[in-house]
């Protein structure tokens, strides 16, 4: 079924901030907590919707970039004895999950998902909501074994994020990406908050190569995708 992303005109916006520089990617969190909720108005349907897909008996959950907590939000509503684990760079946004959900069974850690050693068999499922739309499929595969292995024998890994709606729009979101990244001098390795969705073929398939035993979209909401991808052996 092709998918046409409504959340964000790419080219145009690639266009519009052409001259802004480039922003750490958690200082960028830290500094626009004041409107982050608001701002993620557009996704309300996609974080019930999450919460609704996780399984019945669903224990132990990891949230990889959690920021203040919008999927936990739902997650905790459906299921209030649910023990998080929730990963993020940003100071300023797990303080905000803390005054919602400080009395829940959530550990936050802060720390980057890709360095962060998430252990083996832990949890029943894990999620990401609109995190990973700013890094490469070489990384995401090598995170993507990482959720993999933590995952307990039948878990599930639930992904909502948008995706670009052909390759050309990938490849001018990476070139773009590198040339902001050379102009402003930005330190190899250093993440920066620029949009750089795969294709959901692409995304896909970088699950399938980080170990997931299966991956596929089951919903698509204002044309974004929520996909479930299961544990593979
Ligand atoms: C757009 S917010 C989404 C937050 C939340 N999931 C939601 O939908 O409201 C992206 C979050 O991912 C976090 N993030 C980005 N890269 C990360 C990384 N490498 N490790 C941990 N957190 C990261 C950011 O700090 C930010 O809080």
């Amino acid at each position: 079924m092709p998918i046409t992303q409504e959340y964000l005109d790419l080219k145009k916006w690639y266009e519009e901030t052409a001259d802004e520089r480039c922003e750490e990617m958690g200082a960028f969190f830290d500094r626009r907590i004041a409107t982050y909720e608001e701002h993620m108005s557009f996704w309300q349907e996609h974080y019930g919707r999450v919460a609704e897909l996780l399984p019945s008996g669903v224990g132990t959950l990891l949230d990889l970039g959690c920021g203040t907590g919008l999927e936990l939000d739902r997650i905790f509503r459906r299921f209030p004895n649910i023990s998080v684990h929730a990963v993020d760079l940003s100071e300023e946004m797990t303080k905000e999950l803390l005054k919602k959900h400080g009395g829940r069974d959530l550990k936050i850690i802060l720390d980057d998902y890709f360095l962060h050693d998430f252990g083996e068999c832990r949890y029943d499922a894990a999620v990401s909501v609109e995190t990973l739309h700013h890094f490469t499929a070489e990384k995401k595969t090598g995170l993507f074994a990482k959720i993999n292995r933590a995952l307990k024998p039948g878990g599930i890994y639930i992904e909502c994020d948008y995706i670009a709606s052909t390759p050309e729009i990938e490849e001018l979101a990476f070139s773009e990406c590198q040339r902001r990244r050379k102009r402003d001098g930005v330190p190899d390795g250093q993440y920066i908050h620029f949009d750089t969705p795969l294709t959901l073929e692409h995304e896909l398939s970088a699950m399938l190569a980080g170990g997931f035993g299966s991956a596929e979209m089951v919903e698509n909401l204002k044309g974004t995708p929520i996909i479930i991808a299961k544990k593979g052996n």
